[in-house]
C-alpha cells in the first residue's frame, strides 16, 4: 500500500492556508485577517477534514473557554486547584469530558447550564447568546479551534464592543456585586471608575504583567491581543459609552 501521509500532511496545510486571511464571525467582532487553526480535537470531536465553513467557525479559545473559565472555572469551583466534582473548565481537555461533539442535549457541561442549575444561582449567569454560542460549537462539532485577530481594534466604544468583552471575559467573577476582589466590571459606570481609580492595576491584569501571577486576568487564559488592545484604547480614548 501506498504511504499516503504526505498527501493528508499536503491537505492539511492547504486547509489552513485556506482558512488564512478568511471573515470570521466572532460575537459581534469581523476581521479580514483572521487566522483559524483547528487542532486535533478528542472525545470524539471530529478532524479538521469536516471542520464547518470558516465563515461560521466558532472559535473555541475566544468563544467558548472564556465562559467556561469566567462562569465556572472560578478559584474554588471549577478551577485546576478546586476541581469541585472532578470538574475542571478551564481548558480544551478537561471541558470535553463534559461534553459530546455534534450533541448538545448529552452533553452535561451544556445541559446543566440550559437547566438552570449551574452556574449557582447566587452567581453570576451566562446571557442566551452566551449559551447559544456554546451549543453552536458542540453541533459545529466541539473543536479546539484556536483563532487570533478576530476583533475589529477600530470598534472600542463600551456597547459596540467593551462590554462584551468584559462580560463574556471577567462576568462569571466580577460580574454581579460586590463582585470578586471587590472588583465590580457588570455596568458601564462601575468600570469607567473602577478602572479610573486604578488603572495601572487594570492595565497590568489585563496584559498579564502584575507583579504576581495570580493578579493576571483572567487567571487561567489570557485574552486574545486584538481584544486586550481594543480595551486599552477604550481607555485612552476616554471611554467612550
Ligand atoms: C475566574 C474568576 C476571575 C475572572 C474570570 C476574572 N477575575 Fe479578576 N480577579 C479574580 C480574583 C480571584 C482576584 C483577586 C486576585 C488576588 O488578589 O490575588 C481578581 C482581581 C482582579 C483585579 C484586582 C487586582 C488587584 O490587585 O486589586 C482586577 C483589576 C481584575 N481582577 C480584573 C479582571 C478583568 C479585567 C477580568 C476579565 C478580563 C477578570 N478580572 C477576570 C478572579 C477573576
Amino acid at each position: 500500500m501506498r504511504n499516503t501521509t504526505p498527501y493528508i500532511a499536503f491537505l492539511i496545510i492547504i486547509m489552513l492556508a485556506a482558512c488564512k486571511h478568511d471573515i470570521i464571525n466572532n460575537q459581534n467582532t469581523i476581521s479580514a485577517d483572521t487566522t483559524v487553526v483547528v487542532a486535533p480535537p478528542v472525545n470524539g470531536g471530529t478532524g479538521p477534514s469536516t471542520a464547518p465553513a470558516v465563515s461560521d467557525t466558532v472559535c473555541f479559545n475566544t468563544d467558548i473557554l472564556p465562559l467556561y473559565v469566567s462562569y465556572c472555572g472560578s478559584s474554588g469551583c471549577h478551577d485546576v486547584n478546586t476541581h469541585k466534582e472532578g470538574v475542571i473548565t478551564t481548558d480544551y481537555t478537561h471541558i470535553m469530558n463534559g461534553i459530546k461533539a455534534k450533541n448538545s442535549s448529552s452533553s452535561k457541561y451544556y445541559t446543566i447550564i440550559v437547566g438552570g442549575s449551574m452556574p449557582p444561582r447566587n452567581s453570576p449567569q451566562m446571557t442566551t447568546a452566551n449559551i447559544a454560542m456554546i451549543k453552536k460549537w458542540i453541533d459545529q462539532g466541539a473543536l479546539n479551534t484556536q483563532c487570533t485577530n478576530v476583533c475589529d481594534t477600530t470598534a472600542f466604544t463600551y456597547a459596540g464592543a467593551i462590554q462584551t468583552i468584559i462580560s463574556n471575559n471577567c462576568g462569571g467573577c466580577h460580574g454581579t456585586k460586590p463582585g470578586t476582589a471587590n472588583v465590580y466590571l457588570g455596568d458601564y459606570a462601575s468600570t469607567k471608575t473602577y478602572i479610573t481609580a486604578n488603572t495601572t492595576i487594570f492595565l497590568n491584569a489585563i496584559t498579564w504583567t502584575s507583579a504576581t501571577p495570580a493578579m493576571n486576568m483572567p487567571q487561567s487564559s489570557k485574552m486574545v491581543a486584538c481584544k486586550i488592545t481594543q480595551i486599552q484604547k477604550w481607555i485612552k480614548a476616554g471611554y467612550p459609552q
